[in-house]
């Protein structure tokens, strides 16, 4: 929710702004702004829309400087308009934000007091003024920038620039993302990495309450108590390029196609063809050496990552044995969850930084149990909060529709399961070395279905004009049918409900009349035949069906009306496989309709905001 960016160095500030932006505009894309300092003063450009607006606005005006401050807002206080839109300015203060302030009404109230006027709805232009009021007792703008932010209460990851202080920029974090990059001879902050990425692999990761200052080439850091302190330097293996479309027409696309990847690297150094041993890096920090120390898992999530934990759960209790519960984190605050030393959570998140999902792993941890973060996002909040966190090796994952974390983090679910199962002794040697044999056959299946992308292109665009869309499944596969309702929803704007294939009768099946498309999963299992005979109920009453099925299933093609094939494989491991053509039947009903795949309206990638 809201991309920032601040720049010091000799390049033109705009550039390096802009380009930024762009790569964090899935935060955000509801108006763009930029503020550039010069001896010609602070000039500021702000659009409403996306980015383009801005950059068309600017047109060859482009404000000069080496000093400045960018931001692109998912609106939450005041409408998205370009009087709202960031950076705000008072006096020779610009800031530019990201997180929510919840005290604003009472400080606003008491800054129009004192005669201040405001020019927006946002909450954001508070700490403008907070910060103007602060200066007239502290001479130092850091000063005042620490004691402002001392009265403000909620989230935020701010940059300020302020016009006296040519050479040096302020920021400040508390519940929202900021990392400071450290280029040559410039200094960088973002929201969020890939932003920082074509200047400097070198970032380190503000925490809360602390306080930075970008000087060219330099960057310091400071405790919540003012004090100095040395910034943890992190050096990132992503390329810039990883952040680029590499000839796709959208983000979305190329993530979808670079899952045999994905998996691929998320098992890299983990696991190895033909052997037993399963290297989980720090998970000692969690279950000791020997063992499994807890009675029950709770996994939290939200979104596309709470499907991957419904996944887990299937796992976690047919292979390890473990009794595990799945909350959407945030139900999971407010239900009072029985958890305590005996449970391990679980919270998967591919940003780490969404709000709800951070809130219930701080409740977690306050309640005594242990927990293990699966995240894609390296330094990000939720690795720091948890005791260890498993990391999904996706690169960064830039369209708001998740895809390839989802596989990442099927990925880690799949490895973890098999770990505590072999500490639990409920896996033999040789089932172990089967099933590890069964997750590196991975990547070459998800080739063989990309391979097919047309012909799952054709299938979707025959029904791209429906209105409604039914994905049914059953037993680990019921988990992807609500993730491949959940794309269709927010990238096509289309009505899509995904159900457990044997709840159908119990009220769901209403919904089915002539031509309503209902997309069934039905691999090689136990539950086969029944849910057979669930596409058989909804084909009696005029519903188009789609079946993704193994391939060379002839029984299952003469009962559909299209079957998407999938290779044939080892059960345990189909949920990893049979999502990639949801995500490809999603997308080209998406662009068919002519809807904005990346940036999807009202979305935003990261949910920072509860
Ligand atoms: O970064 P997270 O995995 O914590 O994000 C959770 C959800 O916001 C996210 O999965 C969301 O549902 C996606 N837009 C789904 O495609």
């Amino acid at each position: 929710m809201c991309g920032i960016i601040g720049y010091i160095g000799p390049k033109e500030a705009a550039d390096v702004l802009i380009d930024g932006l762009k790569r964090l505009e899935y935060r955000g894309y509801d108006s763009a702004g930029v503020a550039v300092l010069n001896g010609g003063g602070i000039e500021i450009e702000r659009a409403e829309g996306k980015l383009t607006k801005l950059e068309a606005k600017i047109g060859k005006h482009k404000p000069h400087g080496h000093l400045g401050v960018g931001h692109t807002r998912w609106a939450t206080h005041g409408v998205p308009s370009e009087r709202n839109a960031h950076p705000h300015r008072a006096g020779d203060v610009v800031v530019v934000h990201n997180g929510i302030i919840e005290n604003y009404e009472a400080l606003r109230k008491g800054l129009l007091q004192k005669g201040c006027r405001f020019r927006s709805e946002t909450d954001t232009e508070i700490f403008c003024h907070l910060i103007n009021e602060e200066l007239k007792e502290h001479k130092e703008i850091a000063k005042a920038i620490r004691s402002a932010l001392k009265k403000v209460r909620g989230s935020y990851a701010i940059v300020v620039l302020y016009a006296k202080e040519p050479k040096k920029l302020f920021a400040a974090k508390s519940g929202s993302p900021l990392v400071l990059g450290f280029g040559d001879k410039e200094a960088l902050v973002a929201s969020d990495v890939p932003a920082l990425l074509p200047y400097t692999r070198d970032v380190s990761f503000l925490e809360d309450d602390e306080f930075a200052i970008l000087e060219e080439g330099h960057l310091s850091v400071f405790d919540e108590k003012g004090h100095p302190k040395p910034a943890e330097k992190t050096h990132i293996d992503w390329n810039p390029v990883m952040a680029e479309k590499a000839g796709f027409k959208h983000f979305m696309l190329k993530e979808i196609f670079e899952q045999p990847r994905v998996v691929e690297q998320t098992l890299m150094g983990r696991v190895q063809l033909g052997s037993g041993k399963l290297t989980l890096e720090g998970i000692e920090k969690v279950f000791g050496k020997k063992g499994f120390p807890f009675k029950k898992i709770e996994i939290i999530a939200c979104g596309t990552s709470y499907h991957a934990g419904l996944v887990g759960k299937y796992w976690l209790e047919q292979l390890a044995h473990v009794p595990t519960v799945v909350s959407l984190a945030s139900e999971f605050r407010y239900a009072e969850p029985l958890i305590g030393k005996e449970t391990l959570v679980i919270s998967i998140s591919q940003s780490g930084e969404t709000a709800d999902t951070l809130a219930a792993t701080k409740m977690a941890k306050e309640m005594k149990a242990k927990v293990l973060g699966i995240c894609n996002v390296l330094g990000s909040s939720l690795g720091r909060m948890a005791d260890n966190t498993l990391y999904t090796h996706a690169g960064p994952e830039i369209g708001v529709a998740s895809t390839k974390a989802f596989t990442g983090q099927l990925t880690v679910l799949y490895l973890l399961t098999l770990e505590i199962a072999k500490r639990r002794d409920k896996i033999s040697k040789t089932e172990l070395i089967k099933k590890i044999n069964e997750v590196r056959s991975a990547p070459q299946y998800l080739e063989k279905i990309l391979e097919n992308a047309d012909a799952i292109k054709k299938i979707a665009l025959g029904c791209k004009e429906a209105p409604h869309f039914l994905f049914i499944a059953r037993g680990p596969h019921y988990p992807l049918a609500l993730e491949g309702a959940l794309k269709l929803k927010e990238i096509a704007y289309v009505h899509a409900e995904g159900f457990a294939a044997g709840e159908l009768k119990h009220g769901p099946i209403a919904l089915v009349d002539k031509g309503v498309p209902v997309v069934a999963l039905v691999p090689p299992s136990d539950t086969y035949e029944k849910i057979l005979s669930n596409v058989e109920e909804v084909k009696a009453r005029g519903a188009y069906t789609i079946a993704e099925g193994e391939v060379g299933d002839k029984h299952l093609a003469d009962k559909v009306d299209a079957v998407i094939p999938v290779p044939k494989t080892f059960y345990s491991i189909t949920p990893l496989l049979y999502i990639l053509p949801l995500q490809l039947f999603a997308y080209y009903i998406a662009d068919a309709k002519g809807c904005d795949v990346d940036m999807p309206r009202n979305l935003a990638k990261s949910v920072t905001v509860e």
